[in-house]
């Protein structure tokens, strides 16, 4: 059994997590972390594991956490993350990082975008972006992975194998995407009041969103040329699910068909990406790990159309397919 410790273990990401681990056959989840002092039963903060998990959150050091565990999930904020984890690292313990601290490719993207110092600089450029479908390889390898964050996820699974094949212009690309609220986490904020984004929609971080230079940077890696893209995220009425429209234009004689094609042969072996004849919907892949891919033609450009849950896909799901990944289990395991 592999012991594991969950760090900021009050969020959503957590809370999708341990729902997640709890039917995982070689897990043993035996830490849960908390800034509160007043250690809560996991069954207070999140009452859907009651008679599922007899454990109290703690505010432990790493020094104290690290003993009890083989590997860690850090679901803290940016920052936070990269101010343990090499403690962790130091200790000889595997390390999973849902936040933005590993995922860019140097330290001045990072500092310029996040508007703070990076405390663990050294990392940054060196630690495997954790998508499995495009980085198994780096990721079975790693002591530390940096899961992507979610409307990356979205974009580079789309767009990725297009622009590997040469079938769409890299410069010309316009992502609009929509998010459902618990993107933005459990800690409140005022634009995801419910009074605030009920019976609403609307776009945020237009031409500033921290996700478009790592949109930039891991697709420019995965899809093997330089990529620029205009990306436009909304908010919108829903809890969970993210649904991103992609306008590419297409390179030479490159049609919605032969993007399938392509799409089709490159997730043929990837088992959390459906390339599928639908309109992808959150609702079809809401709570999954899935990945929904599908084109359509539209005058000169190719619309990409692709749904994640944020929380599982976007977050813990592909967390967990890490995971697997990097102790030599099946892929899958606890995922489907
Ligand atoms: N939500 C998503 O869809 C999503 C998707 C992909 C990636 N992520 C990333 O995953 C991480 C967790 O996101 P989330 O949505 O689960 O957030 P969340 O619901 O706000 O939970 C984060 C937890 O971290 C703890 N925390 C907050 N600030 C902290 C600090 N300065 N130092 C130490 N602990 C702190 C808090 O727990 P206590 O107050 O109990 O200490 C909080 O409950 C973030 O890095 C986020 O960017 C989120």
């Amino acid at each position: 059994m592999i012991r594991v410790a969950i760090l900021g273990a009050t969020g959503y990401t957590a809370a999708e997590l341990i729902n997640i681990l709890l039917r995982h056959p070689e897990v043993e989840i035996r830490v849960l972390t908390t800034r509160r002092e007043e250690r809560p039963h996991v069954r207070e903060i999140h009452p859907r594991f009651t008679d599922r998990l007899d454990l109290r959150l703690e505010n432990l050091p790493a020094e104290e956490v690290a003993p009890q565990c083989d590997c860690v999930f850090s679901c803290l904020p940016h920052r936070a993350s990269a101010l343990v984890a090499a403690d962790y690292l130091r200790a000889g313990k595997r390390v999973v990082d849902f936040s933005a601290d590993y995922r860019l490719l140097d330290v001045a993207t990072f500092e310029k975008w996040y508007a703070v110092e990076h405390p663990d600089p050294a990392r940054v450029g060196h630690t495997p972006y954790g998508l499995p479908e495009l980085f198994a390889d780096e990721i079975r390898a790693a002591q530390l992975v940096a899961n992507p964050g979610c409307f990356p996820t979205l974009a580079i699974l789309s767009l990725a194998p297009l622009l590997q094949n040469g079938l769409i212009e890299a410069n010309d690309i316009i992502i609009d995407a929509k998010t459902g609220v618990s993107g933005a986490g459990r800690t409140p904020k005022p634009p995801f009041h419910f009074p605030e984004c009920n019976e609403s929609t609307m776009a945020y971080g237009v031409g500033q969103h921290r996700h478009t230079p790592e949109i930039d940077q891991l697709l420019g890696k995965a899809g093997g040329q330089k990529v620029s893209v205009v990306f436009t995220p909304h908010l919108t009425p829903m809890t969970r699910g993210m649904l991103a429209t992609i306008y590419v234009r297409p390179s030479g004689s490159t049609t919605a068909e032969t993007a399938m094609q392509t799409l089709r042969e490159f997730y043929a072996d990837k088992p959390f990406v459906r390339i599928v004849d639908h309109l992808p919907s959150t609702r079809y892949v809401s709570h999954t790990n899935f990945c929904d891919i599908t084109v359509r033609q539209s005058g000169n450009r190719l619309v990409l159309l692709a749904c994640i849950d944020n929380l599982i896909k976007g977050a813990s799901g592909a967390a967990v397919q890490n995971f697997n990944l990097m102790h030599g289990f099946e892929e899958t395991l606890a995922l489907l």
